[in-house]
Parts: structure tokens; sequence; C-alpha cells
């Protein structure tokens, strides 16, 4: 159960009237969205599409009059962490009007949707921030990275045979509902980061709209399959284009997903192997891809690092609770937390592979940091270490930096490869 208490009271602006929408309101509500973004109008297709994954009673709007000025919203998520899985709201769909910025309306809406989050007992929040300076003051830290990467096809071959004893095939749609769904669950089970995705929201992932081709093809679905059993799959879209020299054609890697590290393998043999095409480009993939480490030339998929989620510890026992760490330790932690007064104060975590407990408590702190700090450290993705020589992290006890890392450490960088 989480703590009792809702965060300090902030009056939306005077006049504005802060509630849900109703479905009949959602074009209102995405054109508002669309509009601060400066992209098109929305059109039936995608409201449609859009409204399988909503949920209108977690969708938040500022009226001004009959007008909408501000939207935020959230998803129920479940995230993978570090040895097991928890409820996570995905926030999303933030935006406020030009004519109303700076007055408060975000941090209203904020303050709404954490209290709202905490009330419902989901002990993180998530989001993918447009800008790194909003979301810090609300608890929010910089948890995954991820890899946008480019290779060219003519330098990207394999250093040695993989064994691949699979069948790939190109699927419709429906088939790729169901068996992707399947691969993203199992997939998902070993990896910090990663949201579930139901078939509702496959469905959604896969819809293919005219806004997201910009002048490529529709998508190919690429199923791999070991001993009749879907263990990976590809959604990829193909732009050709032509120079003096002959094809100089694009990839556009949109998801490559494996259960397993033979299908990895085959699929990202796969997309290299694409006639017609000079280059594969993809965005979203993790930072330790290990392909680099399939490939003869190492420096070909040319990587820049950006940011992933931002997340919030929006119950800091419950989450600290609810992941496994690497190795048996105790730490107290004295947590700021401003925004979520709940949350300020010391706990103490005892945990190790297989069961952790975290309490309040009165016993003097090993650290002390900020709960959007906390926030960033939480899935293994970044070390206290380096936190703590950006000033950040507040070693009261010595060796306790060496032994939060020693237990927060995971054998693979958080990601998260769904957008939201
Ligand atoms: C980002 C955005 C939602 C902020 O909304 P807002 O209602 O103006 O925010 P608030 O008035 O509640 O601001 C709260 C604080 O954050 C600061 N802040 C908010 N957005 C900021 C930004 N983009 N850059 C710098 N500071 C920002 C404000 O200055 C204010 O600081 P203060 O408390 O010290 O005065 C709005 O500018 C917007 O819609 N931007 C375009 C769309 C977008 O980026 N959405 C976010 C998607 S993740």
């Amino acid at each position: 159960m989480p703590s009792p208490g809702a965060g300090p009271a902030i009056s939306a602006p005077a006049g504005l009237d802060l509630r849900p929408i109703r479905p009949e309101e959602q074009r209102a509500y995405s054109t508002l969205m669309r509009r601060t973004f400066g992209a098109s109008l929305p059109t039936d297709e995608e409201l449609a599409a859009a409204r399988e994954t909503t949920e209108f009673d977690r969708t938040l709007a500022f009226f001004d009059g009959p007008e909408i000025v501000a939207t935020a919203g959230i998803f129920s998520y479940q995230m993978t962490v570090p040895g097991g899985a928890l409820p996570c709201a995905g926030v999303t769909r933030v935006g406020v009007l030009t004519t109303h910025r700076r007055r408060g309306l975000l941090t209203a809406m904020m303050r709404r949707q954490l209290d709202d989050i905490h009330e419902r007992g989901e002990p993180l929040a998530a989001l993918y921030a447009s800008e790194t300076v909003i979301y810090g003051r609300f608890g929010y830290g910089l948890a995954t990275y991820q890899a946008a990467v480019e290779l060219e096809r003519s330098h990207a071959a394999f250093a040695a045979k993989v064994p691949s004893s699979g069948r790939l095939s190109l699927v419709d749609v429906p088939t790729a509902v169901s068996a992707f769904t399947r691969i993203w669950e199992q997939a998902r089970r070993n990896q910090p980061g990663m949201l579930g995705l139901d078939e509702r929201w496959m469905r959604y992932q896969l819809t293919d709209l005219e806004l997201h081709r910009e002048g490529a093809s529709p998508h190919y679905r690429a199923l791999y399959q070991s001993d009749g059993n879907p263990s990976g799959f590809a959604v990829y879209r193909l732009k050709l284009d032509w120079d003096a020299s002959g094809p100089n054609g694009t990839l556009r890697l949109e998801s490559l997903i494996a259960a397993t590290a033979e299908a990895y393998a085959a699929l990202w043999r796969y997309i290299l192997e694409v006639d017609l095409m000079a280059r594969v480009s993809a965005e979203m993939r993790p930072v330790d891809e290990p392909l680099r480490f399939l490939l003869a030339d190492s420096r070909q998929p040319k990587t820049r690092i950006e940011d992933g989620i931002w997340l919030r510890l929006v119950d800091v026992a419950a989450a600290l609770a609810g992941r496994r760490y690497a190795v048996e330790g105790r730490l107290v932690l004295r947590v700021r937390d401003e925004f979520c007064p709940w949350n300020a104060g010391s706990f103490e975590l005892t945990g190790g592979p297989t069961s952790a407990e975290c309490h309040r408590t009165d016993a003097s702190p090993d650290l002390e940091l900020d709960a959007a700090d906390l926030g960033a450290l939480y899935l293994g993705g970044n070390r206290f270490r380096t936190l703590q020589e950006a000033q950040r992290v507040n070693e009261v006890r010595s060796g306790s930096v060496a032994r939060a890392d020693a237990m927060f450490a995971i054998d693979r960088a958080p990601w998260c490869p769904s957008h939201f």
C-alpha cells in the first residue's frame, strides 16, 4: 500500500478547468498535442488507432472555456526491473498551448498525475522528454539510453558464420500481432526498462500510418521461428534511391526484438542482406547492442547515444523492494523529494539476488541524494560513482558508493524499445 498523503497543493490558474477528457473530445485533445509540436492535424485513421490504447480516465486536459489549452495522459504499463516487473505509469501527450505557457499548467498536471499514480499504488512513472530541462523538478531522472545506428552494407559482413536452423518469413498483420506479442513477452523478462505490450498495443505499434512513412515503403514484418516457435521479429521499411553507381537505398529498421541469441543474429544478418539497400539505419537500439561483435568491422555500427526514458520513483520503498540486487547488501539512503514529500526521509534497503526489503529508518544514512537521481540510478543504467563525481550523490559513510554500485549492477543495459 502506498504511504498516505498528497504532495503540496498547487492551484490551477484561475478560470481554467482541469479534468479527464470524454471520448468525444479526443480530436480536440490530439489536435492540441499536434499543435504544440508543430505537426499536422490528426486524421480519422490516426484517431481510430490512438483510441485503442487511450485510457480516457487517465487523460487530463485544461479547458479555457470550451477550448483545450493543455493535455497530458497516462498508460498503465508493467515495466521490467532487475529481477521482476512493477506497475509503471507511462506519462504521455504532454503539451501546453503557446498562449498559456509558463503559467503553471504543466506543474498542475504533474501534481494531479503523481498524486493519482501514488494513490493507485504504482511505484514507478516513466516518460520520454522532449527537452532535458523540463522534468527533473518533478523528480524524474534520466534512467536509460538508446542508440541511433547506421551501417554501410558494403562493410557489414559477419566475422564468422552464425549457426541458424530457423525459418524466416514475411507475415501479415494478424500473424504478426499474435507472434510478435509472444516474442516481446519472452524478450522483456530479462530486459530491464522494457514495457509489457499486449496484443492491443502490438496492433497499435504495427499500425502503418502514412504519417510515419516519410517517403519510404509500407512496413515489412519479418518473423524468425526456430523449431516452429516464434523467437524473433523485425519491422522495417525500404526507401529506394539510385545514383550514378547504382542502387543507393536505405533500410529503416523500426524494431528488432529477439528472445534468443540465434534469432538475434539471424535477424540482423537478414536485415543486412536486403538487396538494393546501401545502408541500414535504426533508432532506439540498445547501447550494448551485441551486433558490433558479430561483424568483421566492429567500427561499422556508427552510433549516436541519446536519452531513453526518464524514471520517477513514486513510492521509493516499494520500488526499491520490488527489484533484485546483484550481490547481498544493506544501504541506508536519505532521499530528498520536494515534489512528492511522502518519499522524503531515510530508507533502509536490504537486498540480494533473490529477495529485497526496504523500510523507513532512523539509522544514519550511507548516501544522500535527490529522488530524481535515485530514478536515474534505479534500473542500473547509471552508476552511483558517476553521480557522486557529478556531486549529486553524497557519500556519508565511506565505501557506500562502491557497495551501492555492486548491488545495483545489472548484466544488460536497461533499454526501452517502445515509444509512448
Ligand atoms: C514543456 C511545456 C509542457 C511546459 O509547460 P508550462 O505550462 O509552460 O510549464 P510550467 O509553467 O508548469 O513550468 C514549470 C517550470 O518549468 C520551467 N519550464 C517548463 N518548460 C520549460 C522548458 N521547455 N525549458 C525551460 N524551462 C521550462 C518553467 O520555466 C517553470 O519554472 P519556474 O517554476 O522556475 O518558474 C510546454 O512548454 C510545451 O508544451 N512545450 C512544447 C511541447 C513539449 O515539449 N511537450 C513535452 C513533451 S515531453
